[in-house]
């Protein structure tokens, strides 16, 4: 039976985490500790809020002081860490923030853990959750392995590279046992609209224009976040201490053809002629050191834990855009505010 931190479970991938450990195992304790940024967002979790095995805390993890007291009040048995500063155009904004919170908040969890729990590590596991960004660009060709050489270059997959250090510097010299997972780009519900395939969905609704950085020719493997937060569950229960393992859905698309994509479905969906949305599509400025191509090998996950993504890409962007529809006030209460400045910030000059 474990007590659990979740960290960042009111984000995108934090939520569907969050939502699979509390139903599945109600044996389990689980506490989400999220700071609530313009990222997090309670909706998220509306569903399994009152779950009894279940509870919030508003907190940033680079508060030592709050997580030591957090680990000895609840006498966590693991952590599951994903709380981070995750978009990529933010970090060329604002690096410090990326470093702040994936450095300094990944390195003060280690710490409070490591003091709670003094060398006892008897079923103990702290699970650090990343992404393949830390592998830097590949060209047309190959795989990002387990072992390929770490070769970041946003301030954002630097600050996660780091973080991956970091952890495995604890596994070495402390014994900390640790799990670490790098994953490709996600997709589907609860995504936050700053990041393309839910931007384009809502700039699609909109009729507004559907910004493609350069020529739309960089190249991501796109994952269900449901077969990634799998993944971790398989990962967390029966991969081995000290290892890291690589999660990708082999699904490469260039940016243009995703969007190409998004806009056929939608028109069909929405009714509207066909060809339409693609009208939307506008080349804009690039960003800076775009990264070519991500793309995971992740065979090591398949071969020792049977781990398979469960939807084909068609199957899950459908899904997806269906609960995008399903859900406008959700998109309208995310889209307000804050959103409506970086918008104007990161795209008006482009
Ligand atoms: P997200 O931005 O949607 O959510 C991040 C969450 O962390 C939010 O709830 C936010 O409030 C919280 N948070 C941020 N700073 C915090 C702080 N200082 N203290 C406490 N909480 C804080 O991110 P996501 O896309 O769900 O990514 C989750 C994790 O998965 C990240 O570590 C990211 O690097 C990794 N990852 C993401 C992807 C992807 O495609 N989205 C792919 C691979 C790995
Ligand atoms: O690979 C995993 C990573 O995937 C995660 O670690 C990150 O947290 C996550 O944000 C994601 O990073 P990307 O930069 O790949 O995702 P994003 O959705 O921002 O961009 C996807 C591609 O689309 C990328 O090549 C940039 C391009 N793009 C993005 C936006 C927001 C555009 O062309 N136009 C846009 O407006």
């Amino acid at each position: 039976m474990h007590k659990i931190l979740i960290t960042g479970g009111a984000g995108f991938i934090g939520s569907h985490l969050t939502r699979l450990f509390v139903r599945k195992y109600p044996g389990y304790t689980i506490v989400n500790l999220d700071k609530l940024t313009y990222a997090g967002n309670l909706e998220n979790l509306r569903d399994i809020e009152n779950e009894p095995n279940y509870h919030f805390i508003k907190g940033d993890i680079t508060d030592l002081n709050l997580l030591r007291n957090l680990f000895s009040a609840h006498k966590f048995t693991a952590v599951l860490h994903c709380a981070a500063e995750s978009h990529v155009d933010r970090s060329i904004t604002d690096p410090l923030a990326f470093i702040n919170t994936n450095v300094l908040g990944t390195a003060s969890l280690l710490q409070a853990a490591k003091e709670e729990w003094a060398g006892d590590y008897e079923n103990k596991i702290f699970y650090h959750i990343s992404t393949d960004e830390v592998y830097g660009s590949l060209g047309e060709t190959g795989f990002f392995t387990e072992t390929t050489a770490y070769d970041p270059r946003s301030p954002y997959s630097a600050s996660k590279a780091s973080s991956d250090h970091i952890v495995r510097a604890f596994y070495h010299t402390y014994k900390m046992p640790v799990k670490i997972s790098n994953c490709s780009n996600n997709y589907g519900p609860y995504h936050f609209p700053e990041k393309l395939i839910p931007l384009c969905i809502h700039n699609i609704i909109n009729n507004k224009p559907l910004p493609i950085y350069g020529k739309g020719e960089n190249v991501r493997d796109w994952l269900f976040v449901e077969d990634h937060v799998r993944a971790i569950d398989v990962i967390f229960h029966n991969g081995k201490i000290g290892e890291t393992y690589n999660i990708g859905g082999h699904n490469e698309w260039t940016n243009i053809n995703l969007v190409k994509e998004l806009c056929r479905q939608m028109d069909d969906k929405l009714g509207r002629p066909k060809g339409s949305s693609e009208k939307l599509i506008t080349y804009v400025t690039d960003r800076a050191g775009h990264d070519l191509r991500y793309a995971i090998d992740a065979s090591k996950l398949k071969k020792e834990l049977g781990w398979m993504p469960s939807l084909q890409f068609e199957e899950g962007i459908s899904k997806t855009i269906d609960w995008y529809l399903a859900n406008t006030e959700w998109l309208k209460h995310v889209t307000s505010g804050e959103y409506q400045h970086y918008y104007t910030e990161q795209y008006h000059k482009r």
